[in-house]
């Protein structure tokens, strides 16, 4: 008999599980490697063989603990596949991959799919719409932008998430202020035309370099609102086949393609811009989406994505079926809770299939065969929300799904 496939998971905050637990089903030898800070989460441990520790700073890790960890534990396993659970992880799985020479997504491609300024050089330089922006380094070049370019902008982060670290400037005298502020840490960070415009996000399961599986939703408010001035998040499904479904899907296919994803699965955004609608690549990532959009996924198509991407990992996209898929409306509402374990009891239309189980926040999905209810209860519950739960809290520097 073979011995079966090991896949090292690489997951330096607690996510994954469905993937994980797939794993096992897929019958693979299944390592896990996470931050020592997450050893008492609830991690499914009946489908993991070996769970290994690095010790972390708040989540971060030490990249040369983390390749003579690993280095050590090859001597006596045979890595088959090694995978980044989240995007924070991505880079760690590449370099650990190129380390030990193991099949998959190397070096090259885990920078377009994590560094912003690395996805945006190649996205111009290959034709696909983007709001214009330069690299904060050079300050001849930056003096140029202001020129070329109008107001406002936003400075944000080449390799962070969830809004994080995201500073809209207004005025050639608040981007210096903020490039002072920065000081070494500038070269780390890009500056952009910011766009108005309403985000959407595609959610995508890849085999071949193609997009087989999409699903496109579009956020009630742009996430940078949401995260910074404090807002009850939501997202909703845009109906399957619709043109602007069909517009999103054949961006990202080109997305995609272009960057060079193989197989696996992705998390793509985009700007509808207000002022012309036309549409601008924002960012992509070769990860299951956070803040529960999988789920949202989940419920309007029946897709699981974890699950999926867990298949095609095994296989490396090779002989990937894709189950059924269902086309449902579906959408999420989550909110930062005033109350450590709020009451969703009297939230009870038929329509919800989902609620979130964390402290200090409240969440639901609904979803239903008609687009109307959709809407109507959309509308209502975010209302409830405000009034029921909703608080807000300063953002930190730690992503929050
Ligand atoms: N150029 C831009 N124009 C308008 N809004 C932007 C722009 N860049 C970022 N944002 C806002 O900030 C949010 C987060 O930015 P994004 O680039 O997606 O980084 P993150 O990895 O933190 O999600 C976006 O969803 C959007 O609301
Ligand atoms: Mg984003």
């Amino acid at each position: 008999m073979n011995s079966p496939l090991t896949i090292l998971c690489i997951a330096s905050y607690f996510k994954g599980t469905d993937f994980i637990k797939q794993c096992k089903r897929e019958g693979c030898r299944v390592l896990l490697l996470t931050s020592q800070s997450l050893e008492n989460e609830n991690w499914p441990r009946e489908s993991i063989d070996e769970i290994f520790f690095i010790p972390d700073n708040n989540k971060e890790w030490n990249m040369k603990d983390v390749i003579y960890g690993v280095s050590y534990l090859a001597r006596t396993e045979k890595i088959d596949r090694i995978v980044a659970l989240d995007d924070f992880d991505v880079e760690k799985a590449a370099t650990l991959r190129e380390h030990l020479r193991i099949g998959g997504m190397g070096d090259t491609t885990a920078r377009y799919f994590r560094d912003k300024l690395a996805m945006r050089k190649k996205a111009l330089d290959e034709g696909i719409n983007i709001p214009p922006f330069v690299h904060l380094l050079n300050h001849n070049e930056i003096k140029n932008f202001i020129e070329r370019v109008e107001f406002p902008y936003v400075i944000k982060p080449r390799m962070k998430a969830g809004a994080i670290g995201l500073i809209k400037v207004n005025s050639e005298k608040e981007v210096w202020e903020a490039l002072e502020k920065l000081g070494d840490e500038q070269s780390f960070y890009l500056m952009e035309k910011f766009v108005e415009g309403d985000v959407y996000h595609s959610d995508t399961i890849i085999t071949n370099g193609k997009i087989i599986f999409g699903s496109v939703s579009k956020y009630g408010l742009p996430p940078m609102e949401v995260a910074h001035q404090g807002r009850v998040f939501t997202s909703k499904t845009v109906p399957s086949g619709s043109p602007e479904a069909k517009e999103i899907l054949e961006f990202n296919k080109n997305v995609i393609k272009i960057l060079g994803l193989v197989y696996g699965v992705s998390h793509t955004e985009f700007i509808k811009a207000k002022e012309d609608g036309e549409l601008y690549f924002l960012e992509t990532s070769a990860r299951v989406g956070g803040a529960n959009l999988s789920e949202l996924v989940k419920a309007a198509t029946g897709i699981n994505l974890w699950e999926e991407w867990a298949k095609i990992e095994k296989t490396q996209g090779a002989a990937y079926e894709l189950p059924p898929v269902e086309n449902k409306h579906a959408a999420i509402i989550t909110s930062l809770a005033k109350q450590e374990w709020p009451d969703l009891s009297a939230y009870d239309d038929p329509e919800i299939v989902w609620k979130l189980k964390k402290k200090y926040h409240a969440g639901l999905i609904i979803a239903s065969e008609n687009m109307e209810r959709i809407d109507e209860l959309l509308e209502k519950y975010v209302k409830r929300f405000y009034e029921d739960f909703f608080t807000t809290q300063p953002l930190t520097d730690t992503p929050n799904d």
